[in-house]
């Protein structure tokens, strides 16, 4: 059983649906094994200061650990865009504190109640094109909310997939596997250090949640089997402190690989991937290049921006984008290199993401011609 996945098209095709029903916790209390049915013990989360030693400790998954299925109260959800790492695919979850609920924000303003705690799991498939094959989970990241805020923690899983361990420092990893296109990848996959999760999830000098917000989560899930509006869902599970707007008239990022309108998939990815430091207050906002989605158009978006810094990053080229001319952009070469003087994302990103390039590049090429001379 495999759960976590790179998208929710793939979790489609691996009929996953039953495993989500299983996954949601008012559908089910007993797995099957073997023909006859047993019930799963109940985890008891261990008592005492944060972070804990090990995974098990928090009792977010239930069942084999590797499964991956999330417990009772824990909710399983999907990004729109999602962030590129190196291809590893990711299950991420919310686990609320008991009875705290989230304020909503039609934008990136949620807020958590004291005590939440995001989960991402990292892993590897042997083989992407078939995601029944073995897969290997190497990190689980947290981002658990204190007293002083937002602090990021890090377990490494062992060899047999039964626990994972609190990791003070990095650690790289050697990983090999079929991406989906049937390339062989032999990788040094690099697990970040606790002050590594800063240089993206820092933001005026306070670490801040990056992925769940109103344009990432109002996009649609299976969940129970059935097709539903993700920000629906949580309403219906008493997530949300007030009454939810109609989805329909909330905005929503397109899935980048999609077919939705190719500007609106380009700005979503640039956002997913680029704008936790290319925005004010982010770790590229000296730049003055400014990737959010909804800051549209202008030369801060680096249409004929020439940029703070010359040197080996700009490969000889004058601006960030020049359009309809992907060849002579620094964006294009700077997210096709995989030379740390020059490439974006920074770290820990160690392979480029072909189809993010891809995209790129068309979107640039589509733009009305201008030399920006
Ligand atoms: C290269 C930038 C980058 C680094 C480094 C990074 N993250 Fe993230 N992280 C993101 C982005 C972007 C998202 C949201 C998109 C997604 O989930 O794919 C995210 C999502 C998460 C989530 C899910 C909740 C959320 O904020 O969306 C957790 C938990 C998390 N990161 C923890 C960590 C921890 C802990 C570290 C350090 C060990 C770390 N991250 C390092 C960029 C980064
Ligand atoms: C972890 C933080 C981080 C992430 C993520 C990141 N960048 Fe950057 N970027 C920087 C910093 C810092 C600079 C300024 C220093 C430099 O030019 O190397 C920069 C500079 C740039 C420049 C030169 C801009 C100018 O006008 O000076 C381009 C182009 C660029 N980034 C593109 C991207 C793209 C595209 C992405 C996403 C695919 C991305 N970056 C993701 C940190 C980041």
């Amino acid at each position: 059983m495999i759960r976590s996945r790179p998208s929710s098209d793939l979790l489609l095709i691996a009929g996953a649906a039953a495993l989500l029903a299983a996954a949601c916790a008012d559908t089910e209390s007993s797995t099957s094994s073997g023909g006859t049915t047993v019930t799963p013990q109940a985890c008891v989360p261990k008592d005492g200061p944060l972070p804990h030693e090990h995974l098990t400790d928090y009792c977010f998954f239930q069942g084999d650990l590797k499964d991956l299925a999330p417990a009772e109260g824990v909710y399983p959800y999907d990004v729109a865009a999602a962030l590129w790492s190196d291809h590893a695919a990711k299950q991420r979850m919310i686990v609320l504190p008991k009875g705290g609920k989230i304020t909503f924000d039609p934008g990136e303003k949620w807020q958590f109640p004291l005590g939440t705690i995001l989960v991402k799991t990292f892993s590897f498939y042997d083989d992407f094109r078939d995601l029944s094959t073995p897969h290997h989970i190497l990190e689980t990241r947290l981002l658990i909310l204190g007293d002083e805020g937002w602090t990021g923690h890090v377990y490494r899983w062992n060899d047999a997939q039964t626990e994972a361990t609190l990791l003070v420092a990095g650690e790289r990893v050697d990983v090999s596997y079929i991406d989906e296109t049937g390339e062989s990848y032999a990788e040094e996959y690099i697990v970040p250090n606790t002050n590594q999760c800063k240089s993206c999830h820092e933001r005026d000098d306070k670490n801040t949640f990056l992925g769940p917000f109103t344009h990432q989560m109002n996009r649609p899930v299976v969940r129970d089997g059935k097709e539903v509006n993700q920000l629906d869902d949580m309403a219906q599970r008493g997530m949300f402190d007030g009454d939810l707007p109609a989805v329909t008239g909330l905005p929503a990022f397109p899935d980048p690989f999609g077919d939705g309108p190719l500007d609106d998939r380009a700005r979503a990815y640039l956002h997913a991937n680029c704008s936790h430091c290319h925005r004010p207050g982010g770790g590229g906002g000296s730049s003055g290049l400014v990737l959010l989605q909804w800051e549209n158009g202008t030369q801060k978006n680096g249409i004929c921006k020439e940029p703070a810094a010359a040197g080996a990053g700009t490969g000889g080229h004058s601006y960030d984008i020049v359009p309809g001319h992907p060849e002579d952009s620094i964006l294009i070469y700077r997210v096709s290199s995989t030379d740390p003087q020059i490439k974006m994302p920074e770290l820990p990103n160690r392979i480029v993401d072909k189809k993010g390039v891809a995209l790129l590049t068309e979107w640039i090429s589509a733009m009305d011609p201008n030399t920006c001379e």
